[in-house]
Parts: structure tokens; sequence; C-alpha cells
């Protein structure tokens, strides 16, 4: 384990905050941990102004407002407005079915830069199903067409797995009709509700390869009106993603009651221990906290990554889905072909897609995970 930082350390590129974990929606794959923060543990508004004024003086560049449903939190538009104030970018990742045209011009007025919302299908029955949220697909295309008629710049979040990638293409014209900017074509990943849903979400190999195509396709019909970026599930590469643009490197979160994590799901590792902007200065901890510095560089790697010419181009990959997959956090993740478990893996991928399960278990506090 590296002991101090490496010399001439940058500072984080974004940081993002999870300002709540209360959301109306329920969606099986949230990226929030299995074990949600409860409201009265949030950071108060004087907290989290404290959190955007140090990560200005430490150079970050950019500000995500997350959650949970970060709406959800009136004190949005002060938060917006201080950082705006302190010249961060500022994105807001939101469900958008708590926004009105009231709300949006607010946040616009408090200087807010750039509005994400997330999809869960391209038509209201499926996509109210999938987020667990009656009547949430009508809310959110009526506040999609409010953020641009605000001025907002738009970026459309799909979501996409087993159920839904049948309606890639009109997701695709969705964003086109909505004129969204950009497309995040996002298939799930494996990690806490994701996992335990995997069995419901993980789509076939064919499945893939046509959502493939069709990503393909649509960036070159659509050149120059609609971005379209692409995050595959990666237990049908060959390679791994270089999960966070590595461990402790451009990226950090910080959770409701103002846990600093390397990535959303880094709670899920046992035997990293989290320090909190309550307690630290946010650059003390980004330098020195031992969640960041336990895998940050090449340093902690074992073999077959130690040794290989991508070391430094994936960093090993995530270190969650190794320990979710591998069961350690140091190991190479499966996701890559040269690790001795990637094989399993596939299998299981394989396993689930083709079994048609498709009950889901949706996030709330007290859920049941089956084992
Ligand atoms: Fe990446 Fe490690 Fe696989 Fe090399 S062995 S490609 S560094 S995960
Ligand atoms: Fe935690 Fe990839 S999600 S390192």
């Amino acid at each position: 384990m590296n002991a101090s930082p490496p010399e001439g350390l940058a500072p984080p590129l974004a940081v993002l905050l999870e300002l709540t974990h209360r959301c109306p929606l329920r969606c099986p794959y949230c990226s929030n941990p299995l074990e949600l923060e409860r409201a009265r543990g949030e950071l108060a508004t004087g907290q989290w102004t404290r959190v955007l004024d140090e990560a200005a003086a430490m150079g970050v560049l950019q500000v995500h407002f997350s959650g949970g449903e970060p709406t959800a939190r009136t004190d949005l538009e002060a938060l917006v407005a201080h950082a705006a104030g302190r010249g961060l970018y500022t994105n807001l990742i939101t469900s958008a079915v708590l926004l009105d045209r009231a709300r949006i011009a607010a946040l616009a007025a408090a200087g807010l830069d750039h509005v994400q919302i997330s999809f869960q299908d391209s038509e209201a029955a499926g996509a109210d199903r999938i987020g667990g949220y009656p009547g949430g697909h009508a809310k959110k295309l009526a506040a999609a067409r409010e953020v641009k008629a605000a001025g907002l710049a738009l970026t459309l979040n799909a979501v996409m797995h087993r159920q839904n990638l049948h309606h890639l293409p009109e997701m695709i014209e969705l964003a086109l009709d909505l004129g969204a900017g950009r497309l995040e074509v996002a298939h799930v990943q494996y990690y806490g509700w994701g996992l335990a849903n995997r069995a419901a979400l993980i789509p076939t190999r064919t499945q893939l390869e046509a959502a493939t195509a069709t990503v393909e396709a649509a960036r070159v019909r659509h050149k120059g009106r609609l971005v379209i970026d692409y995050v595959v599930p990666d237990y049908y590469a060959r390679r791994p993603k270089a999960c966070m643009g590595g461990w402790a490197r451009q990226f950090l979160n910080i959770s409701p009651s103002g846990k600093v994590l390397p990535c959303h799901a880094a709670e899920s590792i046992p035997g990293l221990s989290f320090e909190n902007v309550a307690q630290r200065p946010l650059a003390a901890i980004w330098a020195q906290s031992e969640a960041f510095q336990r895998f940050r560089g090449t340093g902690w790697m074992p073999e077959p990554c130690r040794s290989c010419a991508r070391a430094e181009i994936d960093w090993g990959g995530c270190r969650c889905q190794a320990f979710a997959l591998a069961g350690d956090a140091a190991l190479t993740d499966p996701a890559c072909a040269l690790s001795p478990h990637h094989g399993a893996v596939l299998a299981l991928a394989e396993a689930e897609s083709e079994a048609g399960r498709e009950a889901f278990v949706y996030r709330q506090i007290g859920a049941r995970i089956p084992a």
C-alpha cells in the first residue's frame, strides 16, 4: 500500500455530491449503496457550501449535484448559486419528477449550467414499472421540455438492460425529440442494487451486440446533432473499463452525511474506512485518506496487472467489481480476460441472461436482498 500521496498529486477534475439518498423512484439498479442514509444524517446547507469552497480552492472544475434525488433538497438553488459563484461548472443529475417550470427557472437563475435526466424506458408503462413510480415518465417528459425552454443544456441518461434494450432505437429518437445535445447510453453496472438485480437485468450477448451496432449507426446518422456516449457492461468484454478513470485519480463522491468516497460503490468493499468532510478538509482527505491511498496508482497491483502494458490505461479495472466477483478488491477485475476468474464470470453472465428472471428487488430502505 502507498504510504504517502504521489508527488504533485493533481486535484480531482470533478466532485459528485450525493446531497440526499431520498428519492421518489425505486430503480432496481440505483448506484446508491444498499444501506441508504437517512434524511436526519444529511449535511446542512452551510456544510455543503464549505465543501464547495474547499473543492474550488483545490482546483476542482466541475460539481455534479446528485442523490438520491437532489431536488428533494430545498436548498439546491442556494448550493448551485454558491458553486457557480466559485466558478465551478454545475451539473444536476436528476430523475426530474419533482421539477416544474418555476423550480427550473430558479435553478437557471442560480447559475446551473447543465441538466442530466435519467429515463427508464422510451414508453410510460415500461418506464414506470422499472422506476417503481407510476406517472414518472410523463413528468420526466414535461420537465425535459421545460429544461430546454429555459435554455439549459440537456443530457438524457438512458440506463439500459435486458428488459428495455429492445427500445434502444426509440430512446435515441426520444433524445432527438427532446432536443438533448447528448445521450448517455449506459448499460447497468453490477454493484449494489444492480448486483442484487443482475439476474433480472443482464443482457444476452446477442442483445449487447445489437445495442452496440445501434449506437454506432446512430452516432454516424446524428453526427453534429446528438453526441452519444456508450457505457458497456464489461462482463462480456476482453478488457475492463478504467473505472472512475482510475481509483482516486480524477473523481470523488461525497455521501449525504459527508463521507468522502473514491467511487459510489466503495462502501461495498470491506475493510476500507472513509473520512468525513465534517471532520477533515477535503484536500487532506483526497491526498492522504487511507481509502484513497489504498488503490491509487499501480503500487497495489498484483499480477497479471503489475506487468501488463495496460496498467496505466485501465488501472486494473474496477475495485468494486473485483470484490463483487472475485471476493477481493485487490485482485485484477474479472472483466479482464487475463484474470483467472474471467471464464466463470462470463459463464455466469450467459446463464443469468438466458434464464429470464423478470422480478426486481426495488431500491428502498428495508428491501429484502436475496443472498
Ligand atoms: Fe488491465 Fe490488469 Fe487486465 Fe492488464 S491484466 S488489461 S492492467 S485489468
Ligand atoms: Fe468502485 Fe469501480 S465502482 S471502483
